[in-house]
């Protein structure tokens, strides 16, 4: 079966999908993105995400170039040209096409957007079972790290150190010795006191979607949560840890740095949560 992408308003064949070479996603990073999860065919949080990617338009002054009535409809158009029953759809928007200048362009010049999908097997992955590590490198972001802009090469860099250490994730850590987030995802730990720690929402982070359902599954649980900043010492004396997005669901960390938490094995509370949002995204969180 071809697979295809949506470019500007087409489907078209994956391997001759193509934009412009002075679309300004390209030249600038002057462009928002969102993950949007498909699990049995559903879409997982999806007002969640397109709510966040109107915001991040707007934040950036991008017009929203079609309405969320056709982004839904494309969503689930491409998915089924596509076949993909698990896995994600990607959407990203840029500023459009325009001769090279850092100012903006004319305001007749349409955003781009483009839509891709990828296959994955969630039931298969044995980070949910048993685990992955993170190691800590410092937070070299840009201060408005609420947007999901496409410019990830901080986040690259880290997620590559992660992949050479043979690690899943980079937590980044601020100046004060905090730590922000993963490069691709949030970042929790579970206190020896079993309270479920999480940074507060503010520009230093993105607000995840699976963040913002997981503080709900948890209270629902009757898990005690703070919403507070953590340090690596935290970190690294925590009965547990977790990383959540949209792919990850709540993904048990069971080693930060050389620290081994635990017996080295998930633990009660993030297979309690994983299994709150397995059901969450069959049920409630499903469209
Ligand atoms: N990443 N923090 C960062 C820096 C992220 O890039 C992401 C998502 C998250 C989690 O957000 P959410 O729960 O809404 O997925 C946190 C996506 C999946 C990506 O870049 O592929």
């Amino acid at each position: 079966m071809p697979r295809f992408a949506y470019v500007n308003g087409q489907y078209r064949r994956h391997n001759e999908a193509a934009v412009h070479i002075e679309d300004r996603g390209y030249q600038f990073a002057d462009g928002i993105y969102e993950v949007v999860t498909v699990m049995n065919n559903k879409l997982i949080d999806e007002e969640g995400h397109l709510d966040r990617l109107e915001r991040s338009l707007k934040e950036l002054q991008i017009a929203m170039p079609m309405s969320r009535q056709v982004f839904k409809m494309v969503s689930r158009e491409l998915a089924r040209r596509n076949g993909l029953d698990n896995g994600l759809i990607y959407m990203q928007v840029t500023r459009g096409v325009a001769p090279r200048n850092h100012a903006f362009p004319a305001a007749n010049v349409p955003p781009a957007v483009v839509m891709t999908t990828k296959r994955m097997n969630f039931n298969k992955m044995k980070k949910f079972t048993e685990g992955v590590s993170v190691i800590t490198i410092p937070d070299q972001r840009w201060e408005r790290r609420d947007i999901k802009t496409v410019a990830l090469l901080p986040n690259c860099l880290g997620k590559q150190k992660a992949t050479e250490a043979g690690s899943y994730e980079a937590w980044q850590v601020d100046g004060d010795g905090y730590i922000t987030e993963g490069t691709s995802s949030n970042a929790w730990i579970l206190s020896k006191d079993k309270k479920l720690i999480t940074r507060p929402l503010s520009n230093d982070i993105l607000h995840g979607i699976t963040r913002r359902t997981v503080l709900q599954l948890a209270a629902e649980e009757g898990i005690e949560v703070e919403e507070r900043a953590f340090t690596v010492d935290e970190a690294y004396d925590a009965l547990e840890a977790y990383a959540t997005s949209a792919t990850s669901f709540v993904t048990p960390i069971v080693r930060i740095d050389d620290k081994v938490l635990g017996n080295g094995k998930p633990g009660h509370f993030g297979q309690k949560l994983l299994a709150a949002y397995t059901d969450y995204a069959e049920g409630a969180g499903a469209s």
